[in-house]
């Protein structure tokens, strides 16, 4: 199933030059760079007034955020920074980060999970473990609500289709329904993805939900199914309610089942607001486990590593590392975290004074993370978004019938008039 975009680059290249068309592999036909979706939206946004569109966080003021731990020490002046890290990562930020994994997640046990190896960032994570696990053909359930980018790292790169679910049922996330998909259509592998705090929408599962999750996960087991479940926490730690899971799924899941593998893809990217240093980790968690057998998961997603991009930025790592043993770290952060809570607060003070909203606007269940997503009532998503940016100075990002609202780069005093702009713009947009 070949993609619009990717189809018509093809065209290009086939009439440009025949032959080097004919040399391109089934994958090197299947791939483009995406010119369509979030990177062109984003791009139309730039230099607007108020721009909600960026995955990025920032500082009521503007600047990027930054931990001054981290800040502090970009200027190091020591060589040894430019060689090579080890392929799987600096053993001392493996075992940091571990420990800081073990800390944020206590139903974890250190002997149930891997040692994390590091990846040129979640992304890398990502698509090493889609090496390892996804075959051509594959099916891999997900919410229907997910970021795009995994498109492009599991479906055109490996040959899989995505088996998407309704995410949202009854008020909150639909257990159902991945139960559902995950007993269907036979025993067998089953590969799912799951993300929270979710992007797009901003939701994490409540602890009922994730226990729902858990159940249905193992029932499927039990079933005789070989679960694969990748679990991509980019945006952890960032949950801004009570009665929600404050621990990764990864913990639920991680000990569950023999035929349950947990495959944590996580980072500093959007946790440690170092977007830009382009590390990321990947960790096992299995109930049939052991050193040995982790050992050899290690080295299987290794040779995937070095088969792409070899080993992981050095610079990267020290710097994080001297961060993390830093005194000040857990404060810096906790500060940052503050900077994105009131933002939250402000969004649901917001949506619940202005009613009127209600006419054209849904907002979609949101707890947690960098986003939010307001459905619009008659379907004219883009349209609205095209109207802000042409007005109203104002940027957002349209996916099918929702807009996709970035608190994490909205400075607080501009969330009024945006959420005002964006109602404004949906009345016009009939
Ligand atoms: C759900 C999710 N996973 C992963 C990433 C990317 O992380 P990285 O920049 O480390 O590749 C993003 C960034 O937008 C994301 O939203």
């Amino acid at each position: 199933m070949l993609d619009p975009q990717a189809a018509e680059i093809n065209e290009v290249i086939a009439e440009s030059n025949p032959h080097v068309f004919d040399m391109l592999s089934e994958r090197g036909r299947a791939i483009f760079f995406p010119a369509k979706g979030i990177l062109a939206q984003t791009a139309q946004a730039s230099g607007k007034g108020i721009n909600a569109t960026i995955g990025t966080a920032l500082e009521d003021e503007g600047a990027t955020i930054g931990l001054s731990s981290m800040a502090s020490q970009v200027v190091s002046g020591d060589t040894n920074l430019f060689a090579y890290a080890p392929n799987l990562g600096k053993p001392e930020i493996r075992g940091a980060w571990k420990r800081m994994m073990l800390k944020k997640n206590p139903a974890l046990r250190e002997g149930g999970i891997s040692t994390p190896i590091v990846a040129s960032s979640l992304t890398h994570g990502l698509s090493a473990a889609g090496a390892l696990f996804v075959d051509r053909g594959d099916k891999i359930v997900t919410p229907d609500l997910f970021w795009e980018n995994y498109n492009l790292v599991f479906n055109y790169a490996y040959g899989s289709e995505f088996d998407a679910f309704p995410m949202f049922g009854g008020g909150g996330f639909n257990a159902g329904a991945l139960r559902q998909k995950l007993l269907g259509g036979g025993a067998g592998k089953k590969i799912v993805i799951l993300n929270f705090p979710n992007n797009p929408t901003g939701y994490t599962l409540t602890v009922e939900e994730a226990d729902a999750v858990r159940d249905a996960v193992v029932e499927a087991a039990e079933a005789g199914n070989n679960i694969v479940a990748l679990i991509d926490d980019a945006y952890f730690g960032l949950v801004f309610e009570g009665g929600i899971l404050r621990e990764s799924i990864f913990s639920l899941l991680a000990g569950a089942h023999e035929r349950v593998l947990a495959v944590k893809i996580d980072g500093p990217t959007k946790e440690d607001y170092a977007w830009g240093l382009r590390i990321g980790f990947v960790t096992f968690g299995c109930a049939r486990g052991g050193a040995e057998f982790y050992k050899a998961m290690e080295s299987k997603l290794g040779g995937s590593i070095r088969g792409s991009t070899s080993s992981s930025s050095n610079l990267g790592q020290a710097l994080l590392l001297r961060a993390y043993e830093t005194p000040s770290y857990e404060a810096e952060k906790a500060q940052k975290y503050e900077v994105l809570r009131r933002r939250y607060k402000k969004i649901r003070e917001i949506l619940d004074n202005r009613k009127e909203y209600g006419e054209y606007l849904r907002p979609l269940p949101f707890n947690s993370g960098y986003f939010m997503c307001l459905e619009v009532k008659n379907g004219k998503a883009d349209e609205v978004r095209r109207i802000l940016l042409d007005k109203y100075d104002t940027g957002v990002i349209a996916l099918d019938n929702l807009l996709r609202v970035a608190f994490s780069s909205t400075p607080y005093e501009l969330l009024e008039k945006l959420f005002d702009n964006i109602y404004n713009a949906a009345k016009e947009a009939v």
